[in-house]
């Protein structure tokens, strides 16, 4: 994508990861007006974007992506002119409990965006854009050896990368159907300041602060390889100006690591950073049932990224995991907040 003024459209910015690739956009181009569509669901907070609530080029429209004709009202109305989507159902615990809205926010959604998009870009498909962001989950579970490839098959085992990998699939076949203009990427974990605490390392680091049980399924011998987020949003903005249309990218963080080893580093740091005593809090540390479908080891090939693109990881495990300690250590305020009413029915249902 060419560096000039541009509408461009981000789905989901007020989540985890959204969050951070608004903010990069905002602050590093100040030529682009940014909308942030987001529908506020439990996992979308504005207090993760407020230090750019005001910027001149940023823009926040609380809309719904399952609503076909607000897409196609608000396309008419702002035409955009690239869509980064992001905004997705994305827990996999919640997937097993109750699949249909990951089908209808991540698959409907992913369609009604791009209905809308070439709604008003058909007649003149030049320098436009539909970025999907997806995970490394749709590629299914690896065994001890080997990576994940952009030519690795799709196999997903939840429902939530069986969502994944349809809106893939189908981002693909627009491509190839109506030669929408797409970009697909495809990341490995994330972990950072404002993730929701329900995927693994907030909830546990919520958990340490709050003296409450570490609770990890099966026998915690689970690889899955960790990007800073920070790191995640720079390859989005690579891959959005300068990745080839119609291609994927995988994202990684050559970051491999068991669930009880990066839970037992994080007891570790935690015990230092709280004043506690050696060990302290290895001892909340709970085996409890297993996810069901739980896949053994996901592990990111990011060759591709690296080579065509020259992106790599900036931030080591270390650092990028000292920073999301402080920075969940700081912000106790925006843990009580998203952690009050729903989350607790959530809680109470997941884990007793
Ligand atoms: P998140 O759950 O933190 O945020 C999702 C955001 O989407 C929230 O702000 C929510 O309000 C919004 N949203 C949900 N349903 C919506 C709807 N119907 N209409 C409009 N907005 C809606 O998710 P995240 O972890 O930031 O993930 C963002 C994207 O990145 C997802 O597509 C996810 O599949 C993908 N991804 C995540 C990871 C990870 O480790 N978190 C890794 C790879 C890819
Ligand atoms: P999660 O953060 O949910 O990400 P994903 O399932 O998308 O990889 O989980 C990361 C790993 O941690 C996964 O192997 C499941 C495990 N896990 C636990 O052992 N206990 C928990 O309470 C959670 C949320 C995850």
């Amino acid at each position: 994508m060419k560096s000039s003024k541009r509408n461009i459209l981000i789905t989901g910015g007020a989540g985890f990861i959204g969050s951070h690739v608004v903010r990069l956009f905002v602050n590093k181009y100040p030529d682009y007006q940014i909308f942030n569509l987001d529908a506020l669901t439990y996992a979308g907070n504005l207090e993760n974007i407020k230090d750019i609530e005001n910027a001149a080029n940023y823009h926040f429209l609380k809309a719904d992506i399952t609503d076909a004709d607000q897409m196609k009202a608000l396309f008419r109305k702002y035409k955009f002119d690239s869509v980064i989507h992001l905004a997705a159902e994305s827990h996999v615990d919640r997937s097993i409990s109750n699949p249909k809205i990951f089908v209808e926010t991540n698959v409907t959604g992913t369609l009604n965006l791009m209905e809308a998009a070439l709604g008003i870009w058909k007649e003149d498909l030049q320098h436009k854009l539909f970025y999907h962001i997806s995970t490394d989950e749709v590629y299914g579970t690896l065994g001890e050896t080997g990576f994940f490839t952009e030519t690795t098959s799709y196999a997903p085992n939840s429902p939530y990368s069986a969502s994944k990998a349809a809106s893939d699939h189908f981002v693909r076949a627009y491509g190839e159907t109506y030669n929408l203009p797409y970009v697909i990427s495809n990341c490995s974990n994330n972990y950072g300041p404002n993730q929701f605490p329900e995927k693994l390392i907030p909830l546990f680091i919520n958990n340490i602060i709050e003296n409450k049980a570490l609770p990890v399924y099966g026998d915690g011998k689970y690889t899955r390889d960790w990007l800073y987020v920070l790191d995640h949003a720079k390859a989005i903005d690579l891959i959005f100006h300068k990745g080839n249309k119609k291609s994927t990218y995988n994202v990684g963080g050559f970051n491999e690591w068991q669930n009880i080893d990066l839970i037992k580093l994080l007891c570790e740091i935690m015990d230092k950073k709280l004043d506690k005593n050696e060990g302290e809090s290895e001892t909340l540390i709970t085996f409890i049932k297993d996810r069901p479908g739980h896949d053994k080891r996901y592990a990111i090939d990011a060759g591709k990224i690296n080579k065509e693109l020259g992106w790599e990881p900036s931030v080591t495990f270390e650092e990028g995991l000292a920073k999301t300690i402080d920075w969940y250590l700081e912000n106790s305020e925006w843990i009580k907040a998203v952690v009050s009413g729903s989350y607790q029915e959530y809680y109470k249902k997941q884990y007793t």
